[in-house]
């Protein structure tokens, strides 16, 4: 079932991003050589909490015999999303993708941004495609359009800069809880699945990695990396469907 959300509900989901937004820029803020990923994930950790927020992804799924252990995922180069944070250091040239949940009052949102640690001119160019994957399917996030209308504009962009697609996981519904109908694939034909309505909160996700799409899991049970070792990013906002256009719910 998809829910729509009204304006009172958009709102609380805005406060949601805008602590989400500001965790990111904290991160980003903190992130250069030899830092640790868990440092930066108590940065993000305490930033919500002292907004009044809970960090969603630190252990989910309740019940689970191993729950994600942390604030962020923090995946870094070959690592796609799920990565958890450790006292591996950051290095120049690394590629980081943070994604980071939280929710305020019971009304969540979603981001990820990737980072370059110093520079990496090959990540550097993955990461601006897989920006524009987002913003290509945000062309089309309008009433009437169908949810696998953005899916085909994500695949495009991506294909045609000669990037792989992340299959198996996918962009959500978000705002009543972290994951919610309808799933928004990364590929696809367009004119399928739901259409857009107005008060839809969508998390549109790219993955997208550099070399082929094909994807190994780790023994922690979580984190996901590419099969050919080579870089990955991930760039995430929660958006909402109105009359007037998608507005972005985690960019400030
Ligand atoms: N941002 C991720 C998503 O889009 C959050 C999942 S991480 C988990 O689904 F640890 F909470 F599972
Ligand atoms: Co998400």
């Amino acid at each position: 079932m998809i829910s729509l959300k009204n304006d009172k509900e958009i709102q609380k989901i805005r406060e949601a991003g805008h602590i989400v937004f500001l965790a990111h820029e904290a991160v980003k803020e903190a992130i250069k050589p030899g830092i640790t990923t868990k440092e930066l994930d108590e940065i993000a950790e305490n930033l919500i909490i002292s907004h009044g927020a809970v960090p969603s992804c630190k252990g989910y799924p309740e019940g689970s015999s191993n729950p994600f252990p942390a604030t962020c995922c923090i995946s870094v180069n070959d690592e796609i999303i799920h990565g958890i944070p450790s006292d591996r250091i950051l290095k120049d040239g690394d590629l980081v993708s943070v994604d980071i949940v939280a929710d305020k009052d019971g009304y969540f949102a979603d981001a990820a941004r990737s980072y370059i640690v110093g520079k990496n001119e090959k990540a550097k160019k993955l990461i601006q495609i897989t920006e524009g994957c987002f913003w290509e399917a945000l062309k089309l996030a309008k009433v009437g359009k169908r949810i696998s209308d953005m899916s085909h504009a994500i695949q495009e962009y991506a294909e045609k800069n000669g990037y792989g697609v992340v299959k198996e996981f996918q962009g959500h519904g978000v705002g009543f809880a972290m994951h919610e109908d309808p799933g928004v694939p990364n590929f696809g034909k367009p004119g399928r699945g739901p259409r857009l309505e107005q008060g839809m909160v969508l998390a549109i996700e790219p993955m997208i990695n550099e070399g082929s799409p094909e994807i190994e899991e780790l023994d922690d049970g979580w984190t996901i990396v590419t099969e050919d070792g080579k870089l990955s990013a991930h760039y995430e906002n929660t958006i909402v469907i109105t009359k007037s256009g998608p507005i972005i719910l985690t960019l400030n």
